[in-house]
């Protein structure tokens, strides 16, 4: 079976009602279907009756089976969430009051990207954190993955804009953002998928745009991820050097980290990174 090595290669762009395949071996990976108008696609293995791997839809030109493969973990991240998202809201809602260096860093990136500069707030749950980015003069709006967060989002913030959607393929123009925002929404992303994600942030940023990245950091640098233990469903940590270095491989050059030590009141005794980069 196709694992995830066979991810990160190029689909040739599909065609409507076309079949074409990938040119690889039988017994694995075997096939991608491009149908109808929404060019939905997907990916089969196996050399008997071919199961269905991953389903999704291309976008775009260049869309890859990373991609697709992620739509998987995407499906459960959103069934995940969608669970848990009235607790999430009702615990989470106030969280920047008590958080003094993330709104310090979001000030800076605020700053950075400048008054009314556009910026979208990626995983953006029940859209608390987007208000906030709004209230500092950011032309800022809300995707998230779950339709339940993002109905908590607007029902709570009727003034900005929501929309569902998944970080891997955004709706939006190349270099049409001044600003992202991902807080702690990369962590359910498997590790082999994360350079797609990161490559859409900076594919979305105007020259010069910003990006700030929040995660928990690994136990240390020779663990480039590590998978934790997650309330609602498996996440993921990563060393702040490797996706530092993640992020370089996409044109985003960090400019700044605040690593926060965990406190004793911390559910987790992990370290808290925030990244700010810079698209070239
Ligand atoms: C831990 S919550 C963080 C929410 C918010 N950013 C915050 O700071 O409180 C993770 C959020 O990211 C969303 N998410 C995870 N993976 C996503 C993806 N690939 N595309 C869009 N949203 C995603 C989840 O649905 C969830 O709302």
């Amino acid at each position: 079976m196709p694992q995830a090595a066979d991810a990160g290669r190029a689909l040739p762009e599909p065609a409507q009602g076309r079949v074409r395949g990938l040119g690889l071996p039988r017994g694995e990976l075997v096939g991608v279907v491009a149908a109808h108008g929404g060019l939905r696609a997907g990916v089969y293995g196996g050399d008997g009756p071919a199961a269905l791997l991953g389903e999704g839809t291309l976008p775009r030109r260049g869309a890859t089976v990373a991609g697709m493969v992620e739509h998987d973990a995407l499906t459960v991240t959103r069934a995940a969430y969608d669970e848990a998202a009235d607790l999430y809201a009702r615990l989470f809602s106030d969280s920047l009051r008590d958080c003094p260096l993330d709104r310090a860093m979001l000030a800076a990136f605020a700053e950075a990207v400048g008054e009314g500069g556009r910026v979208a707030d990626l995983g953006c749950g029940p859209g608390h954190v987007t208000g906030h980015l709004a209230g500092l003069g950011l032309d800022a709006f809300g995707v998230d993955a779950s339709p339940a967060m993002i109905e908590l989002a607007r029902r709570d913030r009727p003034e900005l804009r929501f929309e569902v959607g998944g970080m891997a393929a955004l709706d939006l123009a190349d270099g049409a953002l001044d600003g992202v925002l991902s807080r702690w929404s990369v962590i359910h992303t498997p590790p082999a998928e994360l350079p797609a994600v990161l490559a859409e942030f900076s594919r979305v940023l105007a020259p010069g745009g910003h990006l700030l990245i929040g995660f928990s950091a690994t136990d240390g640098p020779s663990h480039p991820t590590q998978s934790f233990d997650h309330a609602v469903v498996t996440a993921y940590r990563w060393a702040p050097d490797h996706l530092a270095g993640l992020l370089r491989a996409e044109g985003l050059t960090e400019t700044a980290r605040l690593i926060r030590e965990p406190g004793p009141d911390d559910r987790r005794p992990f370290q808290e990174v925030h990244l700010l980069a810079r698209k070239a």
